[in-house]
């Protein structure tokens, strides 16, 4: 297996300890899927390699739930380095940090890097202008690539993301781009395909004709945290829909891809990107429903009651601040699959439950109701726990035990996190392990992003226009209210917990 060097910007930063280096220890150390594998962090502040290893342990500890046990430590810990380097303002750096890349490569014969943008946006272009100009990017000869993971947000609006793209592609080949998504690293989003292409009950009734509506939910139970410095110039829009709820809309919605490589994948996503229907001002009156949370109580896992914060009372938030934290929006994919099909896309922060599902809503049968015995039966659902439950279920009527024709909904169900041996890998894992393997079809292509660029400014330009009447929900709640047909969450289905 070729040595690869992962080198991380902004490597003190809240991801790369949350996610990044743990991605790493169960890659390298736990699941053994990597081998000659390293870490090089960059980041601003002067630091030894043991400074950086003595931190990063407590760091994985506190911030990341990961206790490592001495033996697990002494495993990780010879992989990870670290090297002090203003990577926007010390262009002359950029010699020492190939130096030392080099000198931890030099006992390989391959030698393989992934560098990892984990910076905010600002500082994207600069990097990779550094890289390039002092020849740290674009030698690949297949083995010895130097690919460049892009974490998001890609941009804040299309012109700004129409930039970068343009500042990137002119300096690196679009092969070695990875535009980031963590969402399509999680192992639930993979199995819409296969549960979609892989059943021959499905596909024949994925289109207009069978299927009523499509939800898409992801809830946070979190509010912004320590990011209300970037969260206030984003919103729920941009932070989430942008990218995650329109990754998922695409893979529901995508025909059926000629084979299952990267750019056939993305060839099929990008398709229905195109065809999302843009608001006008009069469906943004009807359709779209933007929320910002006001005080509220939420009840913990002890049963103790917390009081939580309105948004605008959070840390480097404007105290007048007309973001949005929650948003709902009923959009349309118009072409000849899903004409009629209205998909329904929510998410909001600071609300009761963490949660993101995915539910395909089959239409009821056809005409009256054969039998009047049966009563009214309850139309087939398709349901995707994306997360923290993953799996999926499929509910279809039966008759109720020791009754003569009284229907009930029985929920057939696949539960993937309820399996002993279950332990799916986080996003983050699957996305350094595809980036080092090639995989491009868990990263976003340019036109995806320019298309769900477009989309999501057509809302923008329409709010400009009114100010909407904030905060509208209670933090630890269900958001404001919205047209969603059915119940967005059904207890009952939670059947194995
Ligand atoms: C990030 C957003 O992309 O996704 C955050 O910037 C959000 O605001 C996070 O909290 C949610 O990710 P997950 O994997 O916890 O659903």
């Amino acid at each position: 297996m070729k040595a690869c060097t992962l080198v991380i910007f902004g490597g003190t930063g809240d991801l790369t300890k949350r996610k990044l280096i743990p991605a790493v220890y169960h890659l390298v150390c736990d699941r053994k899927q990597l081998q000659n594998f390293r870490v090089l962090a960059v980041g601003r502040r002067p630091k030894t390699d043991d400074l950086f290893r003595s931190e990063i342990r407590e760091d994985l500890k506190n911030d990341a739930g990961l206790q490592l046990t001495d033996k697990q430590w002494a495993d990780l810990s010879p992989l990870l380095f670290y090297e002090t380097l203003d990577f926007a303002a010390d262009t002359d750096g950029y010699v020492r940090l190939e130096d030392r890349i080099c000198h931890m490569e030099r006992d390989e014969d391959i030698n393989a890097r992934l560098y990892y943008l984990a910076v905010g946006p600002e500082h994207f272009t600069g990097i990779v202008q550094n890289l390039s100009d002092k020849g740290m990017v674009g030698r690949d000869n297949g083995e010895c690539f130097r690919r460049v993971l892009v974490e998001k947000p890609f941009g804040t609006s299309l012109q700004d993301a129409t930039a970068l793209n343009r500042h990137l592609v002119s300096l690196l080949d679009e092969k070695d781009i990875f535009r980031v998504d963590h969402y399509l690293g999680k192992e639930m989003l993979q199995n819409i395909l296969a549960v979609r292409f892989g059943n021959a009950v499905f596909e024949p009734l994925w289109n207009h004709r069978h299927i009523d509506h499509v939800k898409i939910i992801s809830n946070e139970i979190l509010g912004v945290g320590g990011r209300g410095g970037y969260f206030d110039h984003a919103g729920v829009l941009k932070d989430m829909v942008q990218n995650h709820l329109l990754q998922m809309l695409a893979l529901i919605a995508m025909e059926p891809p000629v084979q299952l490589d990267p750019e056939s994948i993305r060839n099929e996503k990008v398709k229905v990107l195109q065809a999302l229907r843009p608001f006008t001002s009069a469906s943004a009156k009807t359709d779209l429903i933007r929320g910002q949370y006001g005080k509220g109580d939420i009840m913990n896992a002890e049963g103790d009651v917390q009081h939580l914060a309105a948004y605008r009372s959070e840390d480097r938030v404007d105290p007048q601040s007309v973001t949005e934290t929650f948003i709902f929006l009923k959009t349309w994919v118009d072409n000849l699959r899903w004409g009629g099909v209205p998909f329904y896309l929510v998410s909001g922060k600071r609300m009761r439950r963490k949660e993101t599902t995915i539910v395909i809503q089959f239409k009821p049968l056809s005409g009256m109701q054969p039998y009047p015995e049966f009563g009214n039966t309850a139309a087939n659902r398709l349901v995707f726990n994306i997360q923290p439950r993953e799996g999926f279920h499929f509910a279809v009527n039966g008759k109720s035990p020791e009754t003569d024709w009284a229907m009930e909904e029985v929920i057939m169900e696949y539960c993937q996190s309820c399996r002993i041996d279950n332990n799916s890998p986080e996003a983050y894992e699957r996305l350094i392990l595809e980036a080092y393997r090639n995989n491009a079809s868990l990263f976003a292509r340019w036109d995806e992003l320019y298309h769900s660029w477009r989309f999501i400014d057509g809302i923008h330009q329409i709010w400009q226009t009114e100010t909407p009447k904030f905060p509208n929900y209670a933090a630890g709640g269900d958001g404001p209210e919205t047209p969603l047909p059915d119940d967005v969450w059904n207890e009952d289905y939670r059947s194995c917990d």
